[in-house]
């Protein structure tokens, strides 16, 4: 029986899943999404269109690929109204290619509406959400209150959204905010004949059907391991599990049916929304990352932070998720840096440790070593090119420094631009 591979962002998000997962779907029968919701903007681009999805597995550009949002995910209507509206601008029938579990949650407006009195209500210790009710969504899952999917075909949906609806407005009353108003709801029920339009499927069987016929599948993450709701900077993380385990409760897939954990990670790092950042850059080379890297949110525009790679933060991404290969992205951003430095400890109140503590806040203080840039545009590279010498010691380090092997090099947005490494000479690591 085959397994699934696991896909998943290693950092706070944004390392570039969308444009690798656009990459390998060809080596793919399926694409299933495991959790999160439209709080991701997952962005591929190809033959000069620049594409961001938001719900939509990001295999749904390739004809042959089955595309399927796990029971894991949350789904705003209105929001994969819109996602729908514009592939069929770009003449794709997404209702051929794509099936949604009965079991994933739906977000409705009176959600996005607690978000925003929730973060409103915080004040300056607010998460940074992307306001898309997430929060909100999976608290009313967790409390066994929410609506899922296959609801909206029951007799009895109406009466349940109300039931909802009037919960999230006494809640939004304590916090002195508006309620639902009423074009807003007109616009989500009419989004949900949207929803209808697609197979609405158990995920879970059909995923594992699936393995059995020998079809291969690989699983999507969203946001990233930083982000986690067990294991990222609590509490500045959204409220899913980002990590690989998240793939088998977000599709129900068992442990011992997952294969690789492709882990995604930027050559720098980057984070949106608030929360601790132990190497973010407050100084003019974090002004050169965000401006030459265009690190602004694909969901919200917002300015990312920018900092240098993190090695504790990524061996511990990497233990949590049983990573066995590694994808660099955003290599190029670095092409004209004369030095680039990563962090392979941290200082916490004067002791040196490569481990992850408690409380990732200001008093950790990142140790740097420094390497040398390796001053080449790296945009037109192709595989079999020669990288940089100064580029495969770099690659080098961090291979040693994980124990995991680099098996793609990103070089630019285009899914042209991506370099496959040879692994095997890694093996040993
Ligand atoms: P995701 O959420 O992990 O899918 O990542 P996002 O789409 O939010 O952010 C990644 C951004 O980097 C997008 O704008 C991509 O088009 C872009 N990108 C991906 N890989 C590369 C790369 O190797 N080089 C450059 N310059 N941009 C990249
Ligand atoms: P992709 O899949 C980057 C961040 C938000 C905020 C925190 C909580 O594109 O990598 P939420 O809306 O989930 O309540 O926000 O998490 N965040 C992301 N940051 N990429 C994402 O997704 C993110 N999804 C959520 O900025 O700090
Ligand atoms: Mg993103």
């Amino acid at each position: 029986m085959k397994k699934v591979d696991v896909l998943l962002g290693l950092q706070w998000g944004d390392e570039g899943k969308g444009k690798i997962v656009d990459v390998l779907t060809p080596k793919y029968d399926v694409i299933a999404r495991f959790q999160g919701g439209p709080n991701a903007g997952h962005t591929l681009e190809f033959e000069g269109i620049k594409h961001v999805l938001h719900t939509i597995p990001s295999g749904i550009f390739r004809e042959n690929a089955i595309n399927v949002v796990g029971n894991g995910v949350v789904i705003d209507p209105i929001i994969f109204k819109k996602e729908i509206d514009k592939l069929e601008e770009r003449g794709i029938d997404a209702t051929k290619r794509l099936k949604i579990s009965k079991k994933a949650h739906l977000i409705l407006p009176s959600h996005r509406l607690l978000d925003a009195a929730s973060e409103a209500a915080k004040g300056v210790a607010k998460i940074g959400s992307t306001l898309k009710g997430i929060g909100p969504t999976y608290m009313d899952k967790t409390g066994r209150n929410g609506i899922r999917v296959g609801d909206i075909l029951t007799p009895d949906f109406k009466t349940r959204y109300n039931f909802l609806k009037e919960k999230h407005e006494q809640m939004l009353g304590h916090y002195g905010a508006d309620g639902v108003d009423a074009e807003m709801e007109l616009q989500w029920l009419d989004s949900l004949n949207t929803l209808k339009r697609f197979e609405l499927i158990d995920s879970e069987p059909f995923l594992n059907d699936q393995l059995k016929a020998g079809k291969s599948i690989l699983a999507e993450g969203a946001q990233g391991s930083l982000l986690d709701i067990d294991f990222g900077s609590y509490p500045f993380v959204t409220s899913s599990n980002t990590v690989c385990a998240g793939a088998c409760t977000g599709l129900g897939v068992a442990p011992n049916r997952i294969g690789n954990v492709i882990g995604i990670f930027k050559a720098y790092c980057t984070r949106v929304g608030s929360g601790p950042f132990p190497t973010e850059l407050f100084d003019d080379i974090g002004e050169k990352l965000c401006e030459i890297g265009h690190e602004y949110g694909s969901t919200t525009g917002r300015k990312r932070r920018c900092g240098w790679l993190d090695i504790p933060a990524l061996n511990y991404a990497i233990m949590i998720n049983g990573v066995t290969e590694l994808n660099m992205m955003k290599t190029d951003v670095l092409d004209t840096f004369d030095t680039i430095k990563v962090c392979t400890a941290y200082k916490v109140n004067g002791e040196i440790t490569d481990k992850m503590p408690f409380d990732l806040n200001e008093t950790v203080e990142p140790v740097y070593t420094e390497m040398k840039g390796w001053k080449t545009d790296l945009t037109k590279f192709n595989n079999g090119d020669e990288l940089p010498s100064e580029l495969k010691t770099y690659i080098q380090f961090i291979e040693e420094q994980t124990g995991v092997p680099v098996s793609v090099v990103s070089v630019g947005p285009d899914r042209e631009q991506t370099l496959i490494q040879d692994v095997t000479s890694v093996e040993s690591i």
